[in-house]
């Protein structure tokens, strides 16, 4: 195969972002070749930017059947990524599937077994994967440089989203239509990164607000403490409602903490490691010393356009893929244990009881009030993600 003929399924916000890169030429090897979209509207719009040659369905059955792509990326609501992904193992075409994975984790274990049963691509939209200051953190710890894990802190409060955001999308930030709120629309980013930095824990506390500060019925607005196998603990905090908002991880181990904010990467490093210190320091309030280094990286950060290079690459030539599909599971079941934990005042051990989870969602998708008329706002979707 010279070239992979791509379909975008969903030319929303990010359906067109994703096109309008790849009709650009930006991802080598790659050449869109078909869209499919449920709203007409959509298609139609679609029509006057795509480059001449595109075929347009509005029905995806037709697109799958067609033999025009080689591959979909599944950028619809994400209820439906489970579906639209099945579907496409199953006619032979490989998948790159954007955030989150899907709603609840059923759904996503039927997307991975499809995936694993078709051999194909499967690949998933972490963009800030290829952010190297997280690649960079990730590779310290894997090296020991931090030492053995104490402590993980990300707040993570600078997605704010006025009510008007909430208003323009008729499925957002609805049981029905969303599945979730911050969790399930911002955060699949940061939780990815969390689990892919720290790896996953064994349990979660989580206090989650709904409607707290926008008129909407999930959750915006969210404190969590997880607990690792080794005994290191962490901490989650996010909301939508907060201005001016923070976005700082930090991570600490026996040998020192990172600390990243304001796309920066501070290395606290201890002369001593704490352990070391603590059983061998006679001094009664002394603490071990320590040096602080920024800790640059170098390379570019190309998101979107990276993960979609490298998914098109993994067809081609075998290139291991950054974000593993199957992988999507992971920030799903962090944030499916986080609503479930507050959902039951209890704690959640992991794995999650996933069909406990479904039911109690369905509970809330059967009682939910809420109406959504789609107002005249305009999403600006020139934001980062
Ligand atoms: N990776 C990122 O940085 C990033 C950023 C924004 C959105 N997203 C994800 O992309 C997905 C879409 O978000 P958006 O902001 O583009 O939403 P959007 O509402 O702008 O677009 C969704 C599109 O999907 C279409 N659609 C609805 N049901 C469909 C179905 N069953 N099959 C095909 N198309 C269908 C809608 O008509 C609409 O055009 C979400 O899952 C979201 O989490 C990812």
């Amino acid at each position: 195969m010279k070239n992979v003929r791509l379909g975008i399924i969903g030319m929303g916000s990010m359906g067109s972002s994703h096109a309008k890169y790849i009709s650009d030429g930006e991802v080598p090897g790659c050449m869109l070749s078909a869209v499919f979209d449920t709203d007409p509207s959509k298609l139609k719009k679609a029509m006057e930017i795509l480059p001449q040659g595109t075929r347009i369905f509005n029905d995806y059955a037709q697109l799958l059947d067609s033999g025009s792509c080689d591959a979909v990326l599944v950028a619809a609501p994400h209820y439906f990524h489970p579906e639209l992904a099945i579907k496409a193992f199953e006619k032979g075409l490989h998948v790159l599937c954007e955030k989150p994975a899907g709603v609840y984790t059923l759904q996503v274990e039927k997307m991975n077994e499809a995936a694993g049963k078709s051999g194909l691509v499967f690949s998933m939209m972490f963009n800030q994967r290829t952010n190297p200051i997280y690649i960079k953190a990730r590779q310290m710890v894997r090296d020991g440089l931090l030492g053995e894990l104490k402590r993980s802190v990300w707040i993570i409060t600078d997605w704010y989203r006025p009510q008007s955001y909430y208003d323009a999308g008729t499925w957002r930030a609805t049981w029905k239509g969303e599945g979730g709120g911050v969790l399930l629309n911002q955060d699949p980013h940061q939780l990815d990164l969390w689990q892919w930095i720290c790896g996953m824990p064994e349990s979660v506390d989580a206090f989650c607000y709904f409607g707290k500060y926008h008129d909407i019925e999930v959750e915006d607005d969210v404190t969590a403490f997880t607990q690792y196998a080794n005994g290191a603990t962490g901490v989650f905090i996010t909301t939508t409602g907060e201005a001016p908002g923070t976005n700082r991880f930090e991570i600490s181990g026996d040998n020192g903490k990172l600390v990243i904010e304001d796309g920066k990467m501070l290395f606290y490093r201890l002369d001593t490691p704490e352990r070391k210190f603590n059983a061998e320091f006679r001094g009664g309030f002394g603490q071990p010393g320590h040096t602080v280094e920024e800790i640059k990286t170098d390379g570019e950060n190309p998101q979107h356009k990276g993960i979609t290079r490298n998914f098109i690459n993994a067809i081609l030539f075998g290139e291991p893929l950054i974000a593993p599909g199957t992988e999507g599971i992971n920030s799903l079941t962090l944030s499916n244990a986080m609503l479930l934990s507050s959902w039951t005042g209890r704690r959640v051990n992991l794995p999650i009881d996933a069909h406990l989870y479904k039911r109690l969602l369905d509970e809330r998708i059967a009682s939910s009030t809420i109406v959504k008329n789609k107002s005249d706002a305009v999403l600006d979707t020139t934001g980062t993600y």
